[in-house]
């Protein structure tokens, strides 16, 4: 008997997030996939059809739906430099709401499922961790596309979900450091770094994010729902469980505020998902950072 794979595409499928979605989906029987991203190749083995795309380009994005005729896609794509979509406005609403609003455009085409992953960087940070129904206030422009995005799914006409995650941190190829990994180099080196006491979060891990996407897709949910980690912490606190799980010197680690840093774009401070939702209706279950740690621990070493 033919069994009738569902058909998924991933785009943005080299980014940190994309690369823990292509392993999980790559052990379904159940599923057909194909991938996609503004890379020249997929960074992991080349067992999947790839298309480089930029989702910023109407056309391609028309062409690859229609193409491919997914049953849902999963958009890891974004412009995810907070800093850079400070300066750079254009290329950073063209990505992450322009983008958004082709590949809306195309599920509207073929009736395929649109799920998106946005960010607790739409809310102001006065007052989080946050519900799925609080009132966003973005005070970055990257908060600002990311919110606009979610507005543009909800007035598209099509089935959706929005996942919404912070702090992302995992391994994978060719990414940029996640603040794990960050932190092990520098204090690898006995390197003193700057961590802020005043910007609190529940960080998730890539797989725990994986786990909570592919229950909501399985269970057939709508809407929003909030995925995160099980700790609510500042960085810096989170700096000192990675030295402490890694045996580094934590002493290295230096307290900041993150008004000495002048960075570009601010950043909520009390931040953070409440993750009641999807434990209640999805069965989600993240695992807890000291868990996580030393599962990136190992996975380093046998690398
Ligand atoms: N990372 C976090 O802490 C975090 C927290 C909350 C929410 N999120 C959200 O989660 C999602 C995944 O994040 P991530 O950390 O996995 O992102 P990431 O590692 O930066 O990956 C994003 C991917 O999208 C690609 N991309 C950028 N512009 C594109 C375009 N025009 N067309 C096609 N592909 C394009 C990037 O390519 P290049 O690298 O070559 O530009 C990259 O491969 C994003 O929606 C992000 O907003 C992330």
């Amino acid at each position: 008997m033919n069994l009738i794979k569902t058909r998924i595409l991933i785009v943005g499928c080299n980014g940190l997030l994309g690369q823990a979605l292509v392993n999980y989906y790559s052990k379904r029987k159940d599923v057909e996939l194909h991938l996609a991203s503004i890379e020249d190749a997929f960074v992991g083995n080349n067992q999947f059809t790839y298309t480089k795309i930029d989702i910023t380009k109407r056309n391609e994005v028309k062409k690859l739906i229609l193409d491919f005729v997914p049953d849902y896609i999963i958009n890891a794509a974004a412009y995810t430099d907070v800093d850079g979509c400070e300066t750079n406005r254009e290329l950073a609403w063209n990505i992450n709401v322009n983008g958004v609003k082709y590949l809306v455009e195309g599920c509207r085409i073929v009736d395929a499922k649109l799920v998106h992953l946005s960010t607790d960087f739409i809310f102001d940070g006065q007052n989080g961790p946050y519900h799925e129904d609080d009132k966003p206030n973005p005070i970055s422009y990257y908060g600002r596309t990311k919110f606009a995005s979610e507005n543009e799914i909800k007035i598209g006409g099509i089935p959706f979900l929005i996942i919404r995650t912070n702090v992302l941190y995992g391994i994978q190829k060719g990414v940029k450091k996640d603040f794990v990994e960050w932190v092990v180099e520098n204090l690898s080196q006995n390197k003193h770094i700057n961590v802020v006491t005043d910007q609190w979060n529940n960080p998730t891990y890539v797989e725990d994010l994986v786990n909570g996407i592919t229950l909501a897709i399985d269970k057939r949910k709508n809407g929003i729902y909030n995925i995160g980690g099980l700790e609510y912490l500042s960085r810096y606190d989170f700096a000192i469980k990675i030295a402490e799980v890694f045996d580094l010197d934590k002493s290295l680690i230096n307290k900041t505020t993150t008004d000495k840093l002048n960075q570009k774009a601010k950043r909520p401070l009390r931040g953070g998902v409440i993750i009641l939702k999807a434990q209640a209706e999805l069965g989600y279950k993240p695992r807890t950072i000291q868990e996580n740690l030393e599962g990136i621990k190992k996975k380093l070493l046998d690398l």
